[in-house]
């Protein structure tokens, strides 16, 4: 595909790899795009904006406050005229603005006022990529449906080696290709998507719940969502923003999950549950807070088993749950998918650190009604929604396939 009439803004921020930046800006170039180049002012401290403006044939923005500029709300133009933004290298500095709505040059005013998709490629040393404050805002721009490339491995500007570098130019054209068309194949499709944890009170101020963060389920509402689908998300209590244009129901308990699911399933053609409900809830609730340090008994009893009841009262709804496992997963994930009833579980061993329950990474095992198996690698959570969704649509076209007569 030429990049042919594609209006483009390449932003640039201070790290050792913004030359790289220039390879970058002769390639989209050479495909035909238009590019307005972007640099921070740190940015300038290591590429000069001489041989940017000479590549893209036009002036070089810099400065929120240029006297010089013929537009004075020129960020707001760009935004509006561009067909999608690509930040390469971006900062940690750059990434941590943009999660947080910080507008205070010409490059992060334009993320805010712009529309178009946007294409972050971060580079760095591999201790700042790893640093928590790094991946929640990469997870928090992620959840947003800004793409986020996950850097290269290998050797550093630091002399070490670690996960950081900036990406091979055509591995960043291939994914503005994806940016600038996304995928539409679950246009006409309305999904149902679960997620989070749910409370289940003790007593007004305690409840039993689980490690459960939600961000696999959300991942899954933003991907489908981007690819055209109409998405209902029902969360329980988690610390995520709902993409806005999902419609979004908010639930606490196991019993209120179940109300809004069964409510919202005649509507459905994909459910899934990726919610980790709680399987018991407290008989008998404490209307007033229990007080006194003494040994307490609470009497269990499990709550309805949600999957199972979609899986019995569906019609052509294609239906995908999730097993949190710890030991034997393939086995139990197995089982479980035959005793529900449904068509695609999502199996991940929730024992191994850095993976599963509150984790920016997955890496799951897919298992069909069929009989089919696929184990799918460690990936940022966004990637594993995705593959789930691509995974759900060849399967529903294979069942389609196999149901017609020969
Ligand atoms: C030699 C040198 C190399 C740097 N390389 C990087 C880098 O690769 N990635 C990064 O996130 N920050 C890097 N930094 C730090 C950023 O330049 C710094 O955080 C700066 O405030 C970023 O500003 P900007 O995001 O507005 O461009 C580097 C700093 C120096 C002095």
């Amino acid at each position: 595909m030429s990049l042919e009439g594609r209006e483009l803004i390449l932003g640039v921020t201070g790290s050792i790899a913004a030359y790289k930046a220039v390879y970058l800006l002769r390639e989209l170039g050479r495909l035909g795009a238009s590019v307005t180049v972007c640099l921070s002012e740190h940015a300038r401290e290591f590429v000069g904006p001489l041989t940017f403006r000479t590549l893209s044939g036009r002036s070089v923005l810099s400065n929120l406050f240029d006297p010089q500029s013929a537009d004075a709300v020129e960020h707001v133009a760009l935004a509006e005229r561009c067909h999608a933004i690509v930040v390469a290298p971006a900062t940690a500095n750059l990434l941590a603005k943009a999660a947080h709505g910080i507008a205070d040059d010409f490059l992060t005013t334009l993320l805010l006022a712009a529309r178009a998709p946007v294409l972050m490629v971060p580079a760095m040393d591999g201790g700042m990529w790893e640093h928590p404050a790094v991946a929640a805002n990469v997870a928090t721009l992620r959840g947003r449906g800004v793409t986020v490339l996950e850097p290269d491995t290998g050797a550093l500007a630091s002399g070490q080696s670690g996960k950081g570098r900036f990406p091979e130019v055509d591995d960043i054209v291939e994914a503005l290709r994806r940016v600038l068309a996304p995928i539409r194949d679950l246009a006409g499709d309305r999904l149902l998507v679960t997620a989070g944890p749910t409370r289940e009170p003790i007593d007004p101020v305690r409840y039993i719940s689980n490690r459960s963060s939600g961000k696999m389920g959300y991942g899954l509402a933003v991907a489908a969502l981007r690819r055209g689908a109409q998405v209902t998300l029902i969360s329980g209590p988690t610390a995520l923003t709902p993409p806005p244009s999902a419609v979004f129901v908010p639930v606490q308990t196991a019993e209120e999950m179940r109300e809004a699911v069964l409510h919202h399933l005649d509507r459905a053609t994909i459910v899934i549950k990726a919610a980790a409900v709680a399987d018991y809830r407290v008989l008998q609730v404490s209307s007033v807070k229990i007080k006194g340090k003494r040994d307490l008994t609470l009497e269990l009893t499990p709550n309805p088993d949600i999957l199972a009841e979609i899986a019995a009262r569906r019609t052509n709804t294609f239906v995908v749950g999730f097993a949190a496992e710890t030991h034997d997963v393939a086995a139990n994930a197995r089982a479980k998918l035959e005793t529900k009833g449904i068509d695609l579980l999502v199996a991940n061993d929730v024992s191994q650190a850095g993976i599963g329950f509150d984790a920016e990474d997955n890496e799951v095992l897919l298992l069909d009604r069929w009989g089919g198996a696929r184990a799918l690698p460690r990936m940022p959570k966004a990637a594993v929604a995705d593959a789930i969704l691509s995974h759900v649509l060849g399967l529903r076209a294979g069942a389609a396939t196999r149901k017609t007569p020969a």
